[in-house]
């Protein structure tokens, strides 16, 4: 089976981790403050923070932007629920919008009448890795006086007319296991505010400046050294990874004829977390993942159901539809696109999608 993904493990991943392990210093130590600085870096940012997941990321930083009950903030309903939930643990409600038909992320020409009064923010989901048209998205959060928190968990290293995301509003992003960098379970903050840096800083661990002094009530969402240092060995290889899911997009846009392959816009640099098709006009979806299965090719669904289509949140939010993301729900699929495929999986996948 071609997986449809293969976290790139190496040695520097494993001498790094014995390396924390020696040291002695296992939690929030020097090698979390060597990957925030390298962070910072990637996204063009003052400050990088790092936390025990994206979702506590998302989850500090909507605190940090004072977003709680009886606020709105804006998203899409096609992500990972972790986006959803993060404004729910804050008490603020969800708003979905719409998605594109081509890029899978949040609409913008369908936002301005999604704000109320209590609207605060608008959290853009950069989905697969495509960044979300963010001219358009700064233009409206600026004429309504709105936060942007990107939902960047899926897109280190993505640009947008050559800006990194994250970079934008305040950034959040992923290091879990399958990302396009990982260390098994992580997250990272970026913003170039300092206000909000501060906020993040002291809510990942307990509301403390000063050892058992405590400003404010946080919580525990540190990352560890040990996933830290796994997450660096990762940087450094980050311009290779995203070569190659470019080229390996660019081989599979070029040669896949039987399905919808991903557009492909002028100035979004797309880094490829996945590479999603789509089995459209009425064709069986479920039936294409069946047959590309036992012709040995890994698949995968992101997602099969729209948050606003979940049981449990259908009692928050209420009953709506969202035609476009409800339709990609029923017929995307992701193709492995992951750096360690070779020229003959490539070749395997375009052979057995052309036979769908
Ligand atoms: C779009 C999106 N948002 C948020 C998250 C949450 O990240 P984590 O799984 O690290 O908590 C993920 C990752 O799984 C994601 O894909």
């Amino acid at each position: 089976m071609i997986p449809i993904s293969k976290p790139a493990i190496g040695e520097a991943e494993k001498q790094a981790v014995l390396e924390v392990l020696e040291s002695g210093m296992l939690v929030q130590g020097p090698r979390t403050a060597k990957l925030e600085e390298r962070f910072a870096a990637v996204c063009g940012t003052r400050h990088a923070i790092a936390t025990s997941s994206g979702t506590t990321a998302l989850h500090v930083t909507l605190l940090a932007h004072g977003i709680g009950e009886g606020d709105e903030v804006i998203t899409t309903s096609f992500t990972f629920i972790a986006s959803v939930n993060s404004i729910l643990y804050t008490g603020a409600q969800p708003v979905f919008v719409d998605i594109e038909e081509d890029t899978f992320n949040i609409n913008p020409a369908l936002i301005e009448a999604a704000i109320t009064p209590r609207t605060k923010a608008i959290m853009p989901v950069h989905l697969y890795g495509y960044p979300c048209d963010m001219d358009a998205i700064l233009d409206i959060a600026q004429r309504h006086n709105l936060v942007v928190i990107e939902d960047a968990a899926q897109a280190i290293g993505a640009t947008y007319r050559g800006q990194p995301v994250g970079s934008f509003g305040t950034g959040c992003f992923s290091l879990y296991a399958t990302k396009n960098v990982m260390c098994g379970e992580g997250g990272m903050i970026t913003t170039n505010d300092d206000t909000i840096a501060e906020q993040c800083r002291l809510m990942r661990s307990h509301g403390m400046k000063r050892r058992y002094y405590h400003d404010m009530l946080g919580y525990n969402f540190r990352l560890t050294d040990l996933h830290a240092a796994i997450a660096l060995a990762q940087m450094e290889r980050l311009a290779e990874f995203t070569a190659r899911r470019r080229a390996n997009a660019a081989y599979l846009n070029a040669h896949i004829t039987s399905v919808v392959t991903p557009a492909v816009r002028a100035g979004y640099g797309h880094v490829w977390h996945q590479y999603t098709i789509r089995v459209d006009g009425g064709r069986d979806r479920d039936a294409a993942v069946r047959q590309l299965n036992a012709a040995g090719i890994g698949t995968g669904i992101f997602y099969p159901l729209p948050a606003h289509q979940q049981g449990y949140l259908r009692a928050i939010v209420g009953e709506m539809t969202r035609p476009v993301a409800e339709r990609s729900a029923q017929e995307v699929i992701s193709l492995p696109v992951h750096p360690q495929l070779s020229p003959t999986d490539l070749e395997t996948i375009v052979a057995e999608v052309n036979k769908l």
